[in-house]
């Protein structure tokens, strides 16, 4: 009886649209393009840090006080992190829903024998994974302060300092960001396809801004981590 009235319901739009292999693609682009705008603004902000600690902690303090006095303190940081946390949480599920789905589908014979991933898909699954685990590192290292050796509320400069200061975070911190630049590069790419923005002249050009996306992400935050082993940031 219970199953016949779960069968008589109509699927819900949202809901046939995420179970659907093309919905969920369309969710990993929608919530990338999201994550791409946020990554935008992280980098101008981080380059802040050239121009020495007031200026950057300033900036730091800003981002607590946007909106006010109509927002109260930090009310616009929780809105941007719950939705940047819905987009991550999203984009890492479809994307696993996804390769599982792909893996399924493929004859028994070519699962069997583990049939290789194409390289593009090698490098997204391996590049999010690395991309994951330093989201975790870094919001304990730098917003928590739970792993930071400074560790000093309202001053994220010298946070960020001490931080840098340690060669393994830094080599850390400079490989997640290669990881970012091909992620970024392939993911632009794709998410431009799924969107359906595809024609011979529109994929050069989306193509050739999918590099110079990447390209200028990767530089910018990177520069950060090198500012700081050579001593130019201190
Ligand atoms: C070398 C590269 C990077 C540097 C130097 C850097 C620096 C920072 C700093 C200083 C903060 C703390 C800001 C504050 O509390 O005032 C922060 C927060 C954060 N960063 Fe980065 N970042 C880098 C790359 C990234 C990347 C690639 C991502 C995402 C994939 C990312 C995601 C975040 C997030 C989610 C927060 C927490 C924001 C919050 O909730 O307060 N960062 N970053």
């Amino acid at each position: 009886m219970a199953l016949a009235t779960r069968t008589d319901r109509p699927p819900s739009l949202i809901g046939s649209v995420w179970r659907s292999t093309v919905g969920k693609k369309a969710v990993m682009a929608v919530t990338g393009m999201i994550m791409l705008a946020y990554l935008v603004a992280h980098v101008v902000g981080n380059l802040k840090v050239f121009f020495g600690a007031g200026e950057f902690n300033h900036y730091g303090h800003w981002i607590r006080t946007v909106g006010e006095p109509f927002l109260h303190y930090e009310w616009f940081l929780w809105m941007a992190r719950a939705a940047l946390g819905t987009a991550v949480v999203l984009h890492g599920v479809a994307a696993y829903q996804l390769s599982r789905r792909d893996l399924a589908a493929r004859p028994q014979k070519y699962a069997r024998k583990r049939q290789r991933a194409s390289y593009a898909t090698r490098t997204m699954r391996w590049g999010g994974v690395i991309l994951g685990l330093f989201i975790v590192w870094h919001v304990l290292d730098l917003t928590t302060l739970t792993v930071n050796p400074n560790a000093e509320e309202g001053r994220p400069y010298e946070n960020l300092v001490a931080s840098l200061d340690r060669p393994a975070v830094t080599a850390f911190y400079i490989a997640a960001m290669l990881a970012l630049g091909l992620h970024i590069r392939h993911g632009f790419w794709s998410a431009a396809q799924t969107l359906g923005a595809n024609s011979a002249r529109r994929e050069r050009v989306l193509k050739f801004l999918a590099d110079a996306l990447a390209l200028v992400l990767t530089c910018g935050f990177i520069a950060v981590p090198v500012g700081v082993l050579t001593g130019v940031v201190s």
